[in-house]
């Protein structure tokens, strides 16, 4: 098998499995309790609250561990706005955010929030003209994500943040879900109060997220419960969770500039090879794209057909998100950058990994075009022969 979807999950790396044993079994104290096995489990707790808050330039008491992505989003959204709502309710996010974000924010709008979803170009970024006019005196929370888990597109994020910045009291969150294996992600630098991370993305366990919240942001906790994770987050901690995101963590920040180097070369042959097909073109930005990352749309397919013709060679690849397969509904992402439904319907999402091999790259380089090439030709034949007559017969 050749596994090419590293953007719906990653394998859990070695050295994360390894970090984490311990705590699930030695180490079973709660890190509540006052006694001995309750000091060892705080202490490895303490240790991963420093490691990730340490890869992302911030303090170690600002970061909150969470069941995954979705929650540490939902914590950030929800958390925000109802902790700005005497100043304002209005939420303004961009049409391409994943469905935590979406969902989070259309839901919100039951209890009086008014949210405002700002359209993207043909590559799926935000224009900040744009968001600088929808800003108003009510805005309380601007969520954006730093890169797009269908079309890989990173968002001009230093720009918008910018923007925002020109008003007072507006709270800014970044869900860095996907970009956080292959972006640098400096919460300094970058100047946003929220950041939220999903650790099945950097080969971290499933079900183990973070929301790193700047040190003085007030959001109200979204589960009522005991004091853990200093009231933001009620629940006794998975520690061995925290310790395996902390390790992946780590580890990818410190290969980062080499792994995206490699997936980068690596992606760029793919795409060479794939963009050769007639009627394949790339979607999302050219250029401003995570480095393993290839999107593309193949006319006169059906991406779903295609993913699983791949899958028959051994190749696991996705039409978009992995939250949607299943899903008849055409892709809100292509949507939102104009393409029709009868176009998003030939997407195809190849996305490699840190432990995608070379060799696993010369086969793909083979076999997708070919598929792609063949099911294209053989919706020709279809079309042109709806009953599958013998020309002629
Ligand atoms: C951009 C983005 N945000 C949020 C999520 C949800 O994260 P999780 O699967 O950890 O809940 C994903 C997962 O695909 C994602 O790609």
């Amino acid at each position: 098998m050749i596994y090419l979807d590293n953007a719906a999950t990653t394998p859990l790396r070695p050295e994360a499995l390894e970090a984490m044993l311990p705590l699930l079994t030695e180490t079973y104290g709660n890190p509540s309790s006052a006694h001995a096995a309750g000091r060892r489990a705080r202490a490895a707790l303490d240790e991963a609250h420093e490691t990730v808050a340490r890869c992302l330039n911030g303090a170690p008491r600002e970061v909150v561990f969470t069941s995954g992505g979705t929650e540490a989003i939902n914590l950030a959204i929800k958390g925000a706005a109802w902790a700005g709502k005497a100043h304002g309710n209005q939420i303004i996010t961009s049409s391409v955010e994943h469905h935590a974000v979406l969902h989070t924010v259309q839901h919100l709008e039951k209890f009086g929030f008014e949210p405002i979803f700002l359209p993207v170009d043909r590559y799926g970024r935000v224009d900040p003209d744009q968001l600088d006019a929808a800003l108003t005196d009510r805005t309380v929370l601007l969520t954006v994500m730093l890169a797009n888990n269908e079309v890989g597109t990173i968002q001009p994020v230093e720009e918008l943040v910018a923007r925002v910045r020109r008003h007072k009291g507006i709270l800014i969150h970044l869900d860095a879900v996907q970009a956080a294996p292959y972006v640098a992600i400096d919460v300094q630098r970058l100047d946003v109060d929220l950041v939220s991370l999903g650790a099945h993305k950097f080969e971290g366990p499933k079900g183990m997220g973070a929301l790193w919240m700047r040190h003085g942001t007030t959001i109200l906790p979204q589960q009522q419960g005991g004091t853990q994770e200093r009231y933001r987050r009620a629940g006794t901690e998975n520690v061995a969770g925290a310790v395996g995101l902390a390790k992946a963590f780590e580890l990818c920040t410190r290969e980062r500039p080499e792994t995206v180097g490699r997936l980068r070369r690596q992606r760029d042959r793919l795409r060479d090879a794939v963009l050769r097909v007639p009627g394949v073109e790339m979607t999302g930005h050219p250029r401003q794209r995570l480095p393993g990352h290839l999107s593309v749309i193949a006319r006169d397919t059906d991406g779903v057909s295609v993913s699983l013709a791949l899958d028959l060679e051994g190749i696991c690849t996705s039409t978009g998100s992995a939250c949607t397969t299943g899903s008849t509904e055409p892709s809100h992402v292509l949507s939102a950058m104009g393409y029709p439904d009868e176009e998003a319907r030939g997407a195809l999402r190849i996305s490699l990994g840190r432990q995608t091999t070379d060799e696993e790259v010369d086969r793909a380089t083979e076999i997708i075009p070919e598929t792609i090439a063949r099911m294209r030709a053989a919706a020709g034949d279809l079309a042109a022969d709806p009953l599958g007559q013998e020309v002629g017969a």
